[in-house]
């Protein structure tokens, strides 16, 4: 492969030529003749008759070819002190075991499997397990609460639920069992079994016959073991579901052939990754970046994967990172620029780098979030190596855009990710769907087909996929992300312009944030927007209204409110902030200027609206929008 623009030309003029030669890095059972069939636009769908299983891919090839003991996962705990290292002969035994058991409970090709796991090996198990066996996996975070989980059991509908008895987070182990089989009582569906792993920290409460001990599962599946069940490529791997604007989570669909094909093709021309080599992706598999970056691509590449369990800070402390990439060698790290920040706070002068030796390294991948000046500069001058963006969203499932490290990398522009990767056809529009000027900021959109890889629409909801991405611009998928091109095609994502908000590099949806806040009796409308904060980008500030003639103590509802948001959707949504106000401001037709409010909030000149009422609004929530801290990556 040459450089980027021949890659990224051919891709676009001839992508059935480009994804055909790409097909290669990949075994199939049977290889696609049709690379790309575009006969129902504007759905596409890629290598229709190719056959295949993503689990081979990832294990068994590389055992046949000669890196059977060769390193595949290498687990560090920062919470239990525990270290350990899977070969690909050994992951592949467990999970041909695992499966063998899942096959056991009923679970066949295209059956769902729900996994809500923390960061431990047989969470990668249980997602390899189900390629093997054609299943479809849907991972949950293991941040989200019991009725969030009900929510995707319920739409997944899964045979067998795979979890573990807890969950370890600084200074408290999160009993998962109680969260889940509180979930399982809010839901329509039953799974016919939950298996789960008892952590030495906590054991779990099994409720027979239901619920089965994992060790006993794989124990019972390894003297059975499952082979590799051939797949369509189009056949769903998996469904992750994601937060859209609405409170109902989006159930973004990865097909088997086109997210191989991608992923494989990633590894090596964007992130430099090769078979043999350490990487390292700071994340959780309960979100995409952890789905295609701790699991399958640096599998598929026949690399080592580091599985991190624990926190940038605080566990024991900010050299954590530093410690894993020199004890494990490890030569490209991915993380969010949220990591970073909370390590840049607590180690300023970067003192921790110093005491470790980080020569392997060769280069930093930051995503998930904007990458601010500030901290691109700082990673950069502590760490001395490349410090590289990459713009991407679950529903695209590996980068949008991006400096092609193992192509030929383009000189890096601190606040853009870089240049379109092969394959993404990226476009800004203003609102009349015309193309804008370069600097002009509009929508990013994407033009139809989008490469292999990306979501073939959404799970059971084909209408919702295209009402959602493909109607707002005939012929383009709408990213949700507002931006702009410069004079030499650099592209800057500069934050969504939708209610998406993004917290820690965490997604959330303000509208599901808002339902919780307004279920409570006391409130008759709220609003919450993502405010700007140092280290976790944005966070969720809620404003309430009270219904006329409750007289409540504000501070005492707050704290309520606070408390019901982390029971409904989990603590990762972060809510800390909620403020009693007398009115919200709105437009005429009665939407609220949430975006204004946001403005204000984080000390940015604010458009005054139109009516002297609406002005009256704003000026008495000043004082409560107000108290806020800089932007991220600000002066401390
Ligand atoms: N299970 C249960 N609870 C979880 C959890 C999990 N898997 N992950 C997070 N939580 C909890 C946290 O303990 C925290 O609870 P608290 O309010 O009681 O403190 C809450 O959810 C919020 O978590 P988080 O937003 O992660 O904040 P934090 O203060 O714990 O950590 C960072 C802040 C910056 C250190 C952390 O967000 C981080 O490492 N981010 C890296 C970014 C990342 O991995 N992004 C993923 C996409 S690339
Ligand atoms: P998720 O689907 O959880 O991966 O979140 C995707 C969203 O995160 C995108 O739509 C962006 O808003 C944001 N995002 C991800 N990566 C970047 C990046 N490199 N720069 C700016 N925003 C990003």
């Amino acid at each position: 492969m040459s450089g980027w623009r021949e890659a990224y030309e051919h891709s676009l003029s001839d992508p059935d030529g480009f994804w055909g030669e790409q097909s290669d890095l990949v075994s199939w059972f049977a290889k696609p003749n049709v690379i790309l069939d575009r006969s129902h636009p504007p759905f596409y769908r890629w290598y229709v008759d190719g056959r295949l299983n993503t689990c081979y891919n990832a294990l068994d090839r590389h055992v046949i070819n000669g890196r059977a003991d060769q390193a595949a996962l290498i687990y560090d705990s920062a919470m239990s002190g525990v270290q350990v290292t899977l070969s690909y002969a050994k992951l592949l035994e467990k999970v041909a075991a695992f499966a063998g058991a899942l096959r056991a409970f009923g679970v066949g090709p295209g059956d769902r499997v729900v996994i809500y796991m923390p960061m431990i090996p047989e969470a990668v198990v249980a997602m390899l397990a189900s390629a093997r066996l054609g299943a479809v996996h849907s991972v949950v975070f293991g941040g989200f609460a019991a009725a969030e989980l009900a929510a995707r059991i319920d739409d997944a509908q899964p045979t067998v639920v795979v979890s573990a008895s807890c969950g370890l987070e600084p200074g408290r182990v999160v009993a998962y069992k109680p969260l889940l089989d509180r979930a399982l009582e809010l839901c329509a569906h039953q799974p016919r079994v939950v298996v789960i792993k008892q952590r030495d920290e906590l054991a779990a409460d099994l409720i027979e016959p239901r619920d089965v001990d994992w060790d006993t599962a794989l124990r019972a599946g390894a003297t059975d073991p499952a082979g590799c069940a051939e797949v369509a490529a189009t056949d769903p791997l998996y469904v992750l579901y994601t937060s859209g604007t609405t409170g109902k989570p989006k159930g973004i669909v990865r097909d088997n052939g086109g997210h191989a094909v991608a992923l494989t093709w990633s590894m090596r021309h964007i992130f430099d990754i090769s078979a043999g080599d350490v990487w390292w992706t700071a994340s959780d598999v309960g979100w995409v970046v952890g789905h295609s970056y701790i699991v399958y691509a640096p599998l598929f590449a026949g690399s080592t994967t580091v599985l991190y369990e624990g926190k940038p800070v605080g566990t024991p402390d900010a050299g954590s990172f530093w410690r894993i990439i020199e004890e494990h060698r490890v030569e490209g790290l991915f993380t969010a620029p949220t990591a970073i920040r909370a390590i840049k706070k607590e180690d300023p002068e970067g003192a921790l780098v110093q005491r470790r030796s980080l020569d392997s390294l060769r280069n930093l991948f930051l995503a998930g979030e904007r990458l601010d000046p500030q901290t691109y500069q700082w990673a950069s001058e502590t760490l001395g190596v490349p410090v590289i963006d990459n713009w991407w969203q679950t529903e695209t499932g590996w980068p949008i855009v991006a400096n092609p490290r193992g192509l030929d990398p383009l000189p890096i522009k601190a606040g853009s990710p870089s240049m379109p990767v092969p394959g993404f056809d990226v476009h800004v529009l203003d609102e009349h769907g015309n193309a804008c000027q370069p600097h002009q900021e509009g929508a990013i959109c994407l033009r139809l087909p989008l490469p292999p890889g990306t979501l073939p629409t959404l799970y059971n909801d084909d209408d919702r996929y295209v009402s959602s991405y493909l109607s707002a611009f005939d012929g383009y998928y709408l990213s949700g992300d507002g931006g702009y091109i410069d004079d030499d095609g650099y592209v800057f994502v500069m934050g969504r312009t939708d209610d998406v908000i993004n917290v820690a590099g965490h997604r959330l949806s303000t509208g599901s944030i808002e339902a919780v806040l307004a279920s409570h009796p006391a409130v008759a409308e709220c609003a919450v927007i993502g405010a700007a904060d140092q280290v976790k980008g944005q966070i969720p500030r809620g404003f309430v209204v009270l219904k006329a003639g409750h007289e409540v103590d504000h501070q005492s509802l707050a704290s309520e409110l606070v408390v019901l948001v982390r029971e409904e959707i989990g603590p990762v949504a972060a809510l800390k902030d909620v403020s009693v106000v007398s009115a919200l401001p709105k437009t005429r037709s009665g939407k609220i200027l949430r975006k204004t409010m946001r403005q204000i909030a984080d000390g940015a000149e604010a458009p005054v609206p139109s009516t002297i009422e609406d002005a009256q609004v704003l000026e008495a929530l000043r004082p409560a929008l107000r108290k806020q801290q800089p932007a991220a990556g600000g002066d401390v």
